[in-house]
């Protein structure tokens, strides 16, 4: 996958990009990472990627023609078209909430745009104009879109193939199904009076299997019993 990242502080991805899956990613050459500096691409004679907004107000916002510059310098072929070829995705806390299968779903792409947001936010006419996607990452503000476009690159890469060193933890962990992933234990056994589960030290496969699911159940139904209750509305379905 080729992912571009549009972004006002490009530095902030250095060491998301240097570390753990998103390198190891890089490394295999499943993951292409190309860093779009919208100051350095700004059409602005002062390289200003910002200006105060229409109707007064607090704060700066985006420009559009500094985004669309941008994307037209990394794609050649006009702005508004660069969506028919790769998703562009805006980050916004007035996007669709991240999940799995919008991860997943984002993983199949060949090319995938990010346009990160910053200041008081965005030119409405990016949004209408040159993005196909806009994706938050939860009901919360952060400064810019950064570290979010950082978070969403990170999971799906960790989907590429080829990066995980193990895909049965894909398969079996939160969100691969319908319960959250079970409570995970390793060494040392017994630390402070803190205990493992006995079952887990048993070496009774069948036991083991079985606690897990038990688990999984009681976690999902104590933490998040709206995933059980949407599995429940689509049984039946199809
Ligand atoms: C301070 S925020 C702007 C928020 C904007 N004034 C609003 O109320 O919707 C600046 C940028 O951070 C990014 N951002 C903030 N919160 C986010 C979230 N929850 N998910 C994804 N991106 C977010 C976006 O790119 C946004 O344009």
């Amino acid at each position: 996958m080729k992912a571009h990242l549009f972004c006002t502080l490009p530095g902030m991805l250095a060491s998301p990009l240097e570390a753990g899956v998103l390198k190891k990613a890089r490394e295999t050459g499943a993951l292409e990472v190309f860093l779009h500096d919208l100051h350095e691409l700004s059409p602005d004679p002062h390289r200003k990627a910002d200006d105060c907004p229409y109707g007064g107000g607090p704060g700066m916002v985006l420009r559009v023609d500094v985004v669309a510059s941008a994307l037209e310098s990394a794609f050649d072929v006009d702005a508004d078209r660069v969506r028919e070829r790769m998703p562009v995705v805006l980050l916004t806390p007035q996007g669709r909430r991240l999940d799995q299968d919008l991860v997943r779903s984002l993983a199949d792409e060949e090319s995938i745009a990010f346009i990160c947001g910053r200041y008081e936010g965005v030119d409405e006419r990016i949004r209408e104009h040159l993005s196909s996607l806009e994706v938050s990452l939860g009901d919360f503000v952060l400064a810019g879109g950064e570290i979010a476009a950082a978070a969403v690159l990170e999971a799906i890469a960790r989907l590429l193939p080829g990066v995980l060193g193990n895909v049965r933890s894909l398969e079996e962990e939160s969100f691969s199904g319908p319960l959250l992933e079970y409570p995970q234990y390793t060494r040392p056994a017994s630390y402070r009076g803190w205990e493992v589960p006995e079952v887990l030290l048993s070496g009774d496969h069948g036991r083991v299997r079985r606690w897990r699911a038990e688990q999984a159940v009681q976690r999902t139904r104590g933490r998040r019993p709206d995933l059980l209750a949407e599995e429940g509305e689509h049984e039946g379905e199809e």
